[in-house]
């Protein structure tokens, strides 16, 4: 049995003062039993809200990091200095970074490869654009995305990532995709997981949806056999948020 990750992404909105007060809010009322929740946010922020979870089993997360250790690199952050601060997760190859600050399925691989060796867990994205799903090629783009992603990577280390789909129309849209289309792709995904290395770690694999995410849709999007999860934007900055990592309610 895969347990659940519910991770949110805060993307570019609540500094340090906001954060901690948004975390006082909710911290009580998570259920980490079931699932493995975390809290991307932004850098500056990853220390007060560590400081403000402790004593809980919510974890954080950086939403991007640099593969080299240090470097001439003005304005990024290495996955060696999240790793010094304690930061357990960081997200990678998001959509908005790879259509907004030119990244690549290459460089994505060199992320995660960089981020496994420093005992980091990856939060691997891919998904496909309106016109890609238009044109069909939905599936070839996410055996194309994973399979780059997951190059040179050994079985053991593949069953640490976490991979969400994310399909880009569906990203702050308010338009999810149906839960089949959902399952589909996440399907899609562990069997590429599947062919590339085995059954095994193709079952043990942890595979979210993202896209417009809510209180409402996540119990049945969550409940598909192949989907892990979510990761969650705009719903993770709300007090709702509790709602969606106890989204079966029980
Ligand atoms: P959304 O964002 O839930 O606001 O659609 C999801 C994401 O970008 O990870």
């Amino acid at each position: 049995m895969r347990k659940k990750v519910i991770a949110g992404n805060w993307k570019m909105y609540n500094a340090p003062s906001k954060a901690v007060s948004f975390v006082n809010q909710i911290k009580d009322k998570i259920d980490t039993d079931k699932s493995d929740v975390v809290l991307c946010v932004p850098y500056i922020s990853l220390q007060p809200v560590m400081d403000a979870l402790k004593g809980t089993r919510v974890s954080v997360g950086a939403q991007n990091m640099h593969y080299k250790d240090e470097g001439a690199v003005t304005g990024e952050i290495s996955g060696a200095m999240l790793k010094e601060m304690g930061v357990p997760y960081v997200i990678i190859g998001h959509s908005e970074r790879r259509a907004g600050f030119n990244e690549t399925d290459t460089g994505v691989n060199l992320k995660t490869i960089k981020a496994l060796s420093l005992g980091l867990k990856p939060i691997v994205c891919v998904g496909e654009s309106l016109k890609q799903r238009k044109e069909g090629i939905t599936n070839d783009l996410l055996r194309r995305q994973t399979t780059i992603a997951l190059y040179g990577i050994s079985n053991g280390d593949a069953e640490k990532i976490i991979i969400a789909y994310e399909p880009i129309w569906a990203i702050g849209t308010g338009m999810a995709a149906t839960s089949a289309d959902a399952e589909e792709a996440c399907a899609t995904i562990r069997e590429t997981v599947a062919g590339i290395y085995d059954r095994e770690t193709a079952d043990a694999i942890r595979i979210l949806y993202g896209g417009s995410v809510t209180a409402d849709n996540a119990p049945e999007l969550f409940a598909q056999p192949n989907v892990d999860g979510g990761l969650v934007g705009g719903a993770s900055l709300k007090p709702d948020f509790e709602r969606v990592v106890n989204f079966d309610g029980k």
